[in-house]
Parts: structure tokens; C-alpha cells; sequence
């Protein structure tokens, strides 16, 4: 079986897998990480987006051996000790959740959509950007206000010289 070298959450890891092993299988079963979500299986919920190589990338579509050599980021990677980070704490003032089974995938989706956007979201792109993740419980309008905080947030402390790690 192949074996692979990547780096989770800044922590350099090995891992013997199977050709098919999916990377969300590998996060999950392999490494314990199962804040990373399977809502479906095909392709569609964004439960399982994690950061890869700086992108966020549905790891249910994603062989294991192809996130080889790369930097993976999950949900688990996000806080500081016990300081949230800011799409976290967004989520959480804004009442971006009920059973909170999407809001893993959501969050990693938000930071790849903030760093891209090198601006404040509005509500129609926020929207836009939200199409490959689903969510069953929330209507998703506080998720989209969340959102819309978070990146107000991080732009701010960014006008500010104040680095927000993603
Ligand atoms: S589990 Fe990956 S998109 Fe649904
Ligand atoms: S909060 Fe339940 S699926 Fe989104």
C-alpha cells in the first residue's frame, strides 16, 4: 500500500493507505479527525471540505495519495487554544446553526471563500459562493449573515496589519 507524508493542522503525519482510500477516510478513520463530515456521496453537500495546498476542496472527492506531500487544514486546525477563530465566532454570535452537522464544511468553505475575495462579501456573492454547500436545518439565513461578519472582521484587522492565520 502506498505510503504518504502530509501535513495536518501544521503537524507532519504518515499514513499507509489503499489506492481508494478518500482523503475525507483517511482525516476521519486514519487520523481521528471527524470534525471533518460525510453528508452524502455524491459530491454535493460540502459536509467534508477541508483546505488542501491553500484550496477548499470537497475530501470526499479526493484520493488520499493526491493530498501527498501537501498541506491539509480542517476544522480542528482553526482555533487557538481556546480562541476561535473569526469565521468560528462569527458562526457562533450569529446563530449560524442547529444541529450544526454542515457548519464544519461551511466554515472551511468560508475561509477559502474569504482569502479570495480580498474584500468585504456581500449578500449576493456569499450566496453564490454557498451553492455547493448544503444545510437542512437553517434556511441559511444566519449563516449568510455570519459570514458577512466574519469577513467585515478579518478585513478589518487586516486594514490593521493584525494577520488572521486561516
Ligand atoms: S460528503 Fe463530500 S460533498 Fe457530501
Ligand atoms: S445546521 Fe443542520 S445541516 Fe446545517
Amino acid at each position: 500500500m502506498p505510503n504518504i507524508e502530509l501535513t495536518v493542522n501544521g503537524t507532519p503525519r504518515r499514513a499507509e493507505v489503499e489506492g481508494r482510500t478518500l482523503l475525507v477516510e483517511l482525516l476521519r478513520d486514519g487520523l481521528g479527525l471527524t470534525g471533518t463530515h460525510v453528508g452524502c456521496d455524491t459530491s454535493q453537500c460540502g459536509a467534508c471540505v477541508v483546505i488542501v495546498a491553500g484550496k477548499a476542496v470537497k475530501s470526499c472527492t479526493l484520493l488520499a495519495v493526491q493530498a501527498d506531500g501537501e498541506s491539509v487544514t480542517t476544522i480542528e486546525g482553526l482555533a487557538s487554544g481556546d480562541a476561535l477563530h473569526p469565521i468560528q465566532a462569527a458562526f457562533h454570535e450569529h446563530h449560524a446553526l442547529q444541529c450544526g452537522f454542515c457548519t464544519p464544511g461551511m466554515i472551511m468553505a468560508t475561509v477559502d471563500m474569504i482569502e479570495r475575495h480580498d474584500a468585504r462579501l456581500d449578500e449576493a456573492t456569499i450566496r453564490h459562493e454557498l451553492e455547493g454547500n448544503l444545510c437542512r436545518c437553517t434556511g441559511y439565513h444566519n449563516i449568510v449573515k455570519a459570514i458577512q461578519a466574519a469577513s467585515d472582521a478579518i478585513a478589518a484587522s487586516k486594514s490593521q496589519g493584525v494577520q488572521v492565520d486561516a
